[in-house]
């Protein structure tokens, strides 16, 4: 038997919404023949970005939008992007055509119309800090210059708030191939210029040097390098990557593994909670009040793609083992909420662990989509303490906990708890009990497939979708029991 507590009384901070966001890169079909489809398609659409995707997002309350990469975003320069002249280049991803139709004022109107903010990464690897700045400047600034002016011709005359701007990507890859040293001189020549012309503040976010580094070695290399200098400059977040990545082998397929695949994809997807224990010692060194936020600005489950697709362009498809992955993984930073603040799932439309894919003027919502929807009611409430007592879910010498679970509390008084069971074949009990709260109501939702592989196909839209759940039994006033079904996600709402 599983038992949990959920400590009502014992409060643990805010859930930021912003672990709730989302990044959209100009790769394979994310931008182009995804969320942009042109104001002369037959897909409805507003201004070009397609009307149902749009819908689509905003009920999951997209709160922020990462753009344009990624690596992407180190080979971008933002001129490209504006007026009415745009050039064609070559996308690194695949060497796709790069037409620059959706460029600063385009994906801001996207922002606006998903009513989310917008994260922009900035072009480290091959700009000049002059070119970021600029950019900066032509986006924020309301003054009389000649930049703003620039932007009001291009058609806006009011600059837009910048709340998340970016220092680079992955400099240690694609960014550049750089040493944390060097990024860390970077970094505080780009933070010293980039100046926000806004008066809503902007947070300067350092590339962290994620990937590889599940240790945090490199982020105390970096945070060294840049807090212990004569004059040190600010430092609002960190990021870092985390994808569970399975090479392009058969059995990596999206949609087609047994156990042992699904067990490597629960334990990359759990290894988030080590990355972040282990990068949040290394800040708490250097920012013990936590201030400083620690983002992970790209995670999700990254496969073969689709057969028949281009490689480059990492189309794949999306089924329940996705959906336990992003319930876990939201879970994991929802236990890490006071120096976690910011994440955004990899990617929104066509491209790795999507939530909406397209063909046409088709398009589906994956089981990951749901999830986001299950647990949306996280977003802003207060974390409330858990005691667990978890069955173990073993492989070899490796082991799991069966459950993973998170509780929040909104400003209503409701409770939401979600859970998720991370067996392939073994339903779970669950003992609840809800400490100083007597339940009155209570409501339940439920994602589960008809097998663990089991996904939405442009024939099959609605095959796995949220239902209501009926599992959970009030006891007494505050202790329910329940089923988990196998690979399942369910969210229980009481008050
Ligand atoms: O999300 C795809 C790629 O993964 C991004 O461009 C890069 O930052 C990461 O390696």
């Amino acid at each position: 038997m599983n038992k949990i507590t959920v400590k009502t009384k014992e409060e643990r901070g805010k859930i930021n919404r912003h672990l709730y966001g989302h990044f959209a890169e100009h790769l394979g079909r994310c931008i182009y023949d995804g969320l942009y489809v042109g104001e002369d398609s037959a897909i409805p659409n507003t201004r070009g970005f397609r009307n149902d995707i749009v819908q689509a997002l905003r009920h999951v309350n997209i709160p922020n939008l990462r753009w344009p990469g990624g690596c992407f975003a180190d080979e971008y320069h933002w001129r490209d992007g504006i007026g009415d002249d745009r050039p064609t280049r070559i996308n690194m991803w695949g060497n796709a055509p790069e037409p620059n139709t959706v460029g600063t004022h385009e994906f801001l109107d996207l922002c606006e119309q998903l009513r989310c903010e917008p994260y922009f990464g900035g072009n480290v690897g091959s700009g000049t800090v002059q070119e970021m700045r600029d950019w900066v400047e032509y986006i924020t600034s309301d003054y009389d210059s000649t930049l703003s002016n620039e932007r009001r011709k291009n058609g806006r005359e009011k600059a837009w708030a910048m709340p998340f701007w970016g220092i680079g990507n992955e400099n240690w890859g694609c960014g550049g191939h750089m040493t944390p040293e060097q990024y860390a001189d970077y970094y505080c020549q780009y933070h010293t210029f980039v100046r926000n012309y806004g008066e809503i503040p902007m947070m300067k976010i350092a590339a962290g040097l994620g990937g590889s580094d599940t240790n945090g070695e490199a982020t105390a290399i970096f945070m060294d390098k840049v807090m212990n200098r004569k004059h040190p400059v600010r430092m609002d977040g960190i990021s870092i990557h985390h994808y569970v990545y399975l090479p392009d082998k058969p059995e990596h397929s999206a949609t087609q593994f047994g156990e042992q695949e699904w067990y490597t994809v629960m334990q990359g997807a759990h290894l988030m909670d080590h990355i972040i224990i282990e990068n949040s010692k290394v800040m708490d060194k250097y920012d013990p009040d936590k201030k400083m936020w620690l983002i992970v600005d790209e995670w999700g489950a990254w496969y073969p793609v689709e057969p028949g697709t281009n490689p480059r362009f990492l189309y794949q498809q999306n089924s329940m083992r996705d959906a336990v992955v992003a319930a876990l993984t939201l879970h994991i930073f929802q236990d890490h909420c006071d120096r976690v603040q910011m994440a955004n799932l990899a990617q929104v439309v066509n491209v790795i662990q999507a939530m909406v894919l397209t063909e046409g003027e088709k398009m589906l919502l994956t089981p990951t989509y749901h999830v986001l929807d299950m647990l949306k009611g996280h977003q802003d409430a207060t974390a409330l303490s858990l005691d667990v007592d978890f069955e173990t879910y073993s492989m070899g010498d490796k082991s799991l906990p069966t459950v993973s679970a998170s509780a929040s509390k909104a400003e209503s008084g409701d409770v939401l708890l979600t859970l998720c069971n991370l067996h392939p074949s073994q339903s779970a009990e669950l003992n609840i009990n809800i400490a100083d709260m007597e339940v009155t109501i209570l409501t339940g939702t439920i994602l589960v497939g008809d097998e663990i592989t089991a996904h939405n196909t442009f024939d099959t839209p609605d095959r796995v979708q949220p239902t209501a759940y009926h599992g959970a039994t009030i006891e007494d006033r505050n202790t329910l029991t329940m089923t988990l079904p196998t690979a399942s996600v369910v969210a229980l709402t009481m008050r």
